[in-house]
């Protein structure tokens, strides 16, 4: 494994191993037995084109744990902002950095990096993907679960980078997938032509009440994303009904838990009160980032 480029880039075998040296990472950190050793004197660029609270502050925070040291590149600061290519980009920061994580919006922004620099790329999102985020959830869902064996994932609303990234990541490590999104919302075809090798463990609907039947994990995610704003008011009117709420859980495996990449708009993908009752499971997730993501740089950079 040289980049996190995408789910679709990682075998079975290589998401296993990252969840278990995150594993053992967040065993590490909480009995305070040192890591620092591990990316000693390295130097992490984080590249944002979009907002972010947690992809930068456990990226930051994870990096200073493991020894290195974090940049925060905001492309408004960057020459990238007035349009230097990010083809030089990536062939300038490679000779000062020792690994590069970039936000932003094209997919092909992320691989040219890969393709052009001589250092590790990490996506962290694209309009496309969001590995970092589905690797800290399958972390939670085995934490959780106690293993992958037998489970459903069923993921409601847009067929999106959270969307995309799941079915690859769950479809991966084993489970069976079921998703529920209006027609003009459906993952793209390269997401469905790889869910499509799995026969009937991959199902799409557009009825989010028989995609969640028997789910033992329920995930959303919001309907407009960064960089959709324009669009919010379209997508309230398309995603309406499309939304994790008591009536859905009763659908679900009673003992399902329920996931969000956050930030929630509550009363448009999830209610106020699935949102609260599964806070637990939702803000492990968000910290289960860090740990993911550390093993992601050790796997990478180390
Ligand atoms: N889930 C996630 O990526 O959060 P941020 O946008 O805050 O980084
Ligand atoms: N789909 C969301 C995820 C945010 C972490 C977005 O792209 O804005």
């Amino acid at each position: 494994m040289k980049h996190l480029l995408k789910m679709l880039d990682l075998s079975s075998e290589e998401i296993i191993d990252i969840l278990n040296l995150a594993d053992q990472l967040k065993y590490e950190l909480k009995h305070e037995i040192p890591h620092t050793h591990l990316l000693k004197g390295k130097t992490l660029g984080m590249i944002f084109q979009k907002s972010s609270t947690r992809t930068r502050v456990s990226f930051e925070t994870g990096m200073y744990q493991l020894g290195g040291y974090p940049l925060f590149l905001s492309s408004n600061d960057l020459q990238i902002g007035r349009g230097e290519p990010v083809q030089d980009t990536a062939r300038v920061l490679s000779r000062y950095l020792d690994g590069i994580m970039i936000r932003t919006f094209e997919q092909k922004e992320v691989e040219d990096l890969a393709e052009y620099g001589s250092i590790p790329i990490i996506n962290g999102l694209t309009d496309f993907c969001h590995p970092c985020q589905v690797l800290a959830d399958l972390m939670t869902i085995r934490e959780f679960k106690g293993s992958f064996d037998g489970l459903k994932m069923c993921f409601i609303g847009d067929g999106n980078n959270m969307a995309n990234s799941l079915i690859v990541g769950c479809l991966k490590v084993g489970m069976t997938v079921s998703i529920a999104c209006p027609d003009d919302y459906q993952p793209p075809k390269e997401i469905l032509d790889f869910a499509a090798e799995y026969g009937d463990k991959f199902s799409m609907t557009n009825s989010p009440a028989q995609a969640a039947k028997g789910a033992d994990v329920l995930i959303t995610d919001v309907w407009a994303s960064m960089g959709q704003e324009g669009e919010a008011e379209k997508r309230k009117k398309a995603f309406a009904g499309y939304q994790i709420n008591d009536e859905l859980m009763i659908q679900a495996n009673e003992d399902a838990m329920v996931l969000h990449c956050l930030p929630a708009h509550r009363e448009e993908e999830i209610t106020e009160k699935v949102f609260e009752a599964h806070a637990k499971e939702i803000f492990e997730e968000a910290e289960n980032r860090l740990h993911a993501q550390k093993a992601v740089m050790v796997k990478l950079m180390a």
